[in-house]
Parts: C-alpha cells; sequence; structure tokens
C-alpha cells in the first residue's frame, strides 16, 4: 500500500454561522474521526485520488493512454439508482402523490437520526460546497453534501462547480442553501480495515421537499450519492421551480447552427437508456456538410422566462454521468474524445494494458481483461456465462468542458433561449418517427403521456410501454398531476411558446429490424422541427399533429425510399385507439390532480381518432 497523500484541514472555508453551525451539529450525530473543508483544487482533487488508489478504490489507468483516468469498482450491490428505496417526504402524502414513495416527515427523520448516529466513526466528513449552474447565473442554486466518501468528492468536482468559489457566494448569505448529507453507512471501528467500495445493504434516498433538505445512506453510487445531481437539480429543483415559476427538467439541450450561421436551441426529454447522451452530442451525417451541434447538456435543464417571455435554459451540471456501454466511435465520437482524459469510469472492465472497455466500444472484445468485478473475463468465458464485462449501467464522469462539441455559450449564466421541447420514448410500434403537437397544450399532454417499452435489462415483461411523462418518472419531487398543471401554467408567462415535438427512433418491422438508421441521420428530423419552429418546413395535418411529408424531409446523402420513410412515420387509427387506453392508465391513478386540460385533450384526440 503507498502511504496515504491526503490530509484532511479542519480550518473551517467558510464564516457563515448557520454553515458552521450546521457541520457542527452533524458532526456531532455522525461522529467522524476528521472534517475536511473541500477547497475545490486541483491539488486536493490529485491528493484524494491517490489516496483512494493506495485504499484500492481506484485504479489508475495507464497514462500514457488513458491521461488522468482512473477506474473505481463498486461493491456488486450498489451499481444503480435504487428507485424503490427513494422518499419524497413531504407533509402531506397527497403532495408527493402515487408515483413517489411517501413517509411521513417526522418518522423519517427519527429514522434518519438514528441511522446517522455515529455512522461516520472512523472516516472523514468532507464538508462539499457546491453550485448547481454557473456560480454568478441568476438561475444557479447553491447546496453543501456533507459525505464520508472520498469518491463523491472527487466525482463532484467533476460534475457541479465545488470549493472555495462557492464557500465565498456562502458567505454572502444571498442564497438559500440546500444542506445535503450522504454517508455510505459503513463506521469504521479502531483498527479496522476498510474496504475499497464500503456501502450498506440498507439505503435510503430521502428528500425533504418543504425544507429542501436531502439526506442519503447507505450508497456511494452516482445517482444515489452525487447528491447535486437528481436529488437536488431534480427532486428538490422540481419543488422549488413550482413554487418560484421556473422548470427543473430531466432534458438535455443543443444547439442546431445550419450552414447560415443561424443558431436554434432545443430540449429534449428521453427516458434513460433512450440515447440523451448521443443526440446531444450528434455529428451530423453526409448531406449536412456545414451544420453543427452544439452541446449544453446531457441530462438536465433548467429553463425559466426572461423579462421577454422568452424561455431560456441552463444546464445546471458541469460534467456528464454517462452509460458507458454502447458509446463508441461509432455511435458517439465526441463522447469518446470527452472522457479520453481526466475522467473516472466507474464497473468498466480492465485491460492488461491497463485501459478500459466495454461492450460495445470496439467491434472486437479485448482478448482478455479484468471484468467489472476484477474476475477474469474473455469473450470464450463472456459467452459461456452470459457474464459481460462491463456492468450494464457502467459510467464514465467526465468534464463538460472536455467535449469537443461543447456550445460557446454552455456555461453562460443567462442560458440559452429555447425554441422547442422534444419528447421521445422507445417504443417498437404505433409511434412515428416524428410529430409535432398541435399548441402548447397538446404538447403538455403529449409529454404526459409518453411512453417507453422496457428491456431486457429491466424486471417485467420485455416490451411494455411504461409510462415515464416528460421522462420524470423517478425525478418529479411532488404530484404528477400538478407537474403538469405546472407545465401548463408556464405558457402564460410567455410571449413566444416554444414548439413541441415526439420523436421515436425505435420502430420496427413486423420482423424486428430498426426502421430508421438512428443516430447522425436524427438530424434529418432535427431539421424539420427547427424548419418547422422558423415556419420555412411544411407538413400534414394527422389527428395526432403535424408530421413531415418525404419532401419536407432532408434526403441529401442518404438513399431513403418514400416507402420506408412512410413505414417509419406511419399513422394508425387502430393502433392509437389502444394508446390512448394506456394514457387513461396513468390518468386513473393520478385523476385527483389531474387538470382538465388534460381530459379535454384526451378526449379531442379520441374524437379526431
Ligand atoms: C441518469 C439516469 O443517470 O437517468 O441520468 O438514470
Ligand atoms: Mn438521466
Amino acid at each position: 500500500m503507498r502511504p496515504s497523500t491526503f490530509e484532511a484541514s479542519s480550518v473551517p472555508l467558510s464564516t457563515n454561522k448557520h454553515l458552521l453551525r450546521w457541520v457542527e451539529k452533524m458532526a456531532e450525530l455522525t461522529r467522524p474521526a476528521a472534517i475536511h473543508w473541500v477547497d475545490g483544487s486541483e491539488e486536493e482533487y490529485q491528493a484524494l485520488c491517490s489516496e483512494m488508489v493506495a485504499r484500492g478504490t481506484f485504479t489508475r489507468l495507464n497514462q500514457d493512454l488513458w491521461p488522468g483516468c482512473f477506474l473505481a469498482r463498486s461493491d456488486p450491490s450498489d451499481v444503480a439508482r435504487v428507485e424503490d428505496r427513494t422518499f419524497i417526504c413531504s407533509l402531506s402524502k397527497d403532495n408527493a402523490g402515487p408515483t413517489n414513495n411517501w413517509v411521513d416527515p417526522f418518522e423519517m427523520r427519527r429514522k434518519l437520526k438514528s441511522l446517522f448516529r455515529g455512522c461516520m466513526r472512523g472516516r472523514t466528513m468532507y464538508v462539499l460546497p457546491f453550485s448547481m449552474g454557473p456560480i454568478e447565473s441568476p438561475f444557479s442554486r447553491i447546496g453543501v453534501e456533507l459525505t464520508d466518501s472520498p469518491y463523491v468528492v472527487v466525482n463532484m468536482r467533476i460534475m457541479a462547480r465545488i470549493g472555495l468559489r462557492v464557500f465565498q457566494e456562502i458567505d454572502k448569505d444571498i442564497k438559500r442553501v440546500v444542506p445535503c448529507m450522504h454517508s455510505v453507512g459503513v463506521p469504521l471501528g479502531p483498527g479496522a480495515r476498510d474496504v475499497p467500495w464500503p456501502c450498506n445493504s440498507e439505503k435510503y434516498i430521502v428528500h425533504f421537499p418543504e425544507t429542501r433538505e436531502i439526506w442519503s445512506y447507505g450508497s456511494g453510487y452516482g445517482g444515489n450519492a452525487l447528491l447535486g445531481k437528481k436529488c437536488f437539480a431534480l427532486r428538490i429543483a422540481s419543488n422549488i421551480a413550482r413554487d418560484e415559476g421556473w422548470m427543473a427538467e430531466h432534458m438535455l439541450i443543443l444547439g442546431v447552427e445550419n450552414p447560415q450561421g443561424e443558431k436554434t436551441y432545443v430540449a429534449a426529454a428521453f427516458p434513460s437508456a433512450c440515447g440523451k447522451t448521443n443526440f446531444a452530442m450528434m455529428i451530423p451525417p453526409a448531406g449536412f456538410e456545414g451544420w453543427k451541434i452544439w452541446t449544453v447538456g446531457d441530462d438536465i435543464a433548467w429553463i425559466r422566462a426572461d423579462e421577454t417571455g422568452h424561455l431560456r435554459a441552463i444546464n445546471p451540471e458541469a460534467g456528464f454521468f454517462g452509460v458507458a456501454p454502447g458509446t463508441s466511435p461509432k455511435t458517439n465520437p465526441n463522447a469518446i474524445a470527452t472522457l479520453s482524459r481526466n475522467t473516472i469510469f466507474t464497473n468498466v472492465a480492465l485491460t492488461p494494458e491497463g485501459g478500459v472497455w466495454w461492450e460495445g466500444l470496439t467491434d472486437t472484445p479485448p482478448a482478455e481483461c479484468e471484468d467489472w468485478q476484477g474476475q477474469r473475463w474473455t469473450p470464450e468465458i463472456g459467452k459461456e456465462t452470459g457474464r459481460k464485462a462491463a456492468h450494464p449501467n457502467a459510467r464514465f464522469t467526465a468534464p463538460a468542458s472536455q467535449c469537443p462539441c461543447i456550445d460557446p455559450k454552455w456555461d453562460d449564466p443567462e442560458g440559452v433561449p429555447i425554441s422547442a421541447f422534444i419528447f421521445g420514448g422507445r417504443r417498437a410500434r404505433t409511434i412515428p418517427l416524428v410529430f409535432q403537437a398541435f399548441n402548447w397544450s397538446a404538447g403538455v399532454y403529449v409529454g404526459a403521456t409518453m411512453g417507453s417499452e422496457t428491456t431486457a435489462a429491466a424486471t417485467g415483461a420485455v416490451g411494455k410501454v411504461r409510462r415515464d411523462p416528460m421522462a420524470m418518472l423517478p425525478f418529479c419531487g411532488y404530484h404528477m398531476g400538478d407537474y403538469f398543471r405546472h407545465w401548463l401554467k408556464m405558457q402564460r408567462g410567455l410571449s413566444a411558446t416554444p414548439k413541441i415535438f415526439h420523436v421515436n427512433w425505435f420502430r420496427k418491422d413486423e420482423d424486428g429490424n430498426f426502421l430508421w438508421p438512428g443516430f447522425s441521420q436524427n438530424m434529418r428530423v432535427l431539421k424539420w422541427i427547427v424548419d418547422r419552429v422558423h415556419s420555412r418546413a411544411a407538413g400534414k395535418e394527422t389527428p395526432i399533429g403535424w408530421v413531415p411529408r418525404y419532401e419536407d424531409i432532408c434526403w441529401d446523402g442518404l438513399t431513403y425510399s418514400r416507402e420506408q420513410f412512410e413505414a417509419v412515420e406511419e399513422f394508425s387509427r387502430t393502433a392509437w385507439r389502444s394508446e390512448v387506453i394506456g394514457h387513461e392508465e396513468l390518468f386513473i391513478e393520478l385523476h385527483d390532480h389531474l387538470p382538465p386540460e388534460m381530459v379535454y385533450e384526451r378526449e379531442l384526440l379520441i374524437c379526431r381518432l
């Protein structure tokens, strides 16, 4: 074991007395061996990484091949967000709604107090200040995470703005700070040996919407432990946004630049595993010379109206916490370039040269590697046992600034103007490649009723459509019916209403073949969307909305026949009649909070069908 290189610094980096008192109180509760105030410097980052290498949490990759990169292997039981252990503890159960797990906040506080009592013994408690959004932005929000995980600190340094600059902001005492408690839940007795990835089999990911607090216990994994991301930027922020009249959405943001230099920004919501990162970083195909896609964000958008009544969005994050499997120089060359240095990989395979590999990275797997659990893996072993080299939810944590197509305005404090929203899901049948909703409330209905087919990776029947409104099912921190109402209300303050579209890259023919080539060809759909936004593309009216005709899409550089297009764009009354019955399943669950507009939109749709 290399000697430890990290020295905790217990000198407070803030003078804010509320913060000092809270840190003291939480240290009394959790009893850490040391307290470290995170300054966010490069030296601190390197020291923490070296410390984790020494403890076996990190493997330093071959620095000639992967400069500045590390591999972490989690405990095999701590590999994903735990939706069934995620709670919204609002004062009233009705406020959390039927799509969230609810526990009485007083009861939950009692439980958390007992879980956190002494839970950091033998460990260092890091006082980690972070800003979601550029520090100087009026959009941005501040949190402080108290965590006993150095893995969390180094990942958060990539995913958010952290450290001294944020303490200075806190000291001004003008922004409310969201307190975030996190522990892996494994106290160390005197002389006890630590494991590389401590975690507890009992997990609690808890949100108190009224007091804007987060408490996370038992997991060290991304979405459960990097509390700025899903917990703050979506679940708590959706509550703040509702109260303050803005939107916190599970959306990518991208800019489309045409050869004339005109830039149009859109935000898009797709459920997990539907290609948000790939879409956000798309490289236009042959035939689209002079066009460019610029990435603002790949996962979360905070959106609000400016004083002229136009929606503007920021990406509150500073990095990408992307799914590695399936990411390749073919599917997403920009992501590959982004993760080529200064990246933390979690649960990917390790090659004998000290590099990383995952399913889909190359057509030919390495002859031999260590799988995500450190066991020998060969393609033959994989074939015989079905074991994957990388966990299907293996991740890369990479700085957004390293992305070759990062938008010059990606961290503009004022955000970027949003001209269109795109919803999408994975649907083998029924849903055309693209359609445009007739207006805002019809578009909110489209988002509210969107669904995606479950894959073999998830439990339950394969190919079953799960409704995932606006891709926010696991992330909306209050009643989903009220969330639809908030969407409807947002339009009232706008002088220009963004157009709303729905896309489906995953439609299949009778033999199960994809009807649309996907990836960079999605640019053709995006061009139609942008042209519709600027009122220079035609379309055809159908009962579900406006659709492009064959001649409305640019086919330069691709051979795709009228018949093929008609198949991928087909609208079937019979199929849509069953689809509407599926919408009703969700609406029944939400009925007592469902805005009347949703019921009317459904009725109108039925009439048109
Ligand atoms: C994510 C998710 O990690 O949606 O972005 O699960
Ligand atoms: Mn996501």
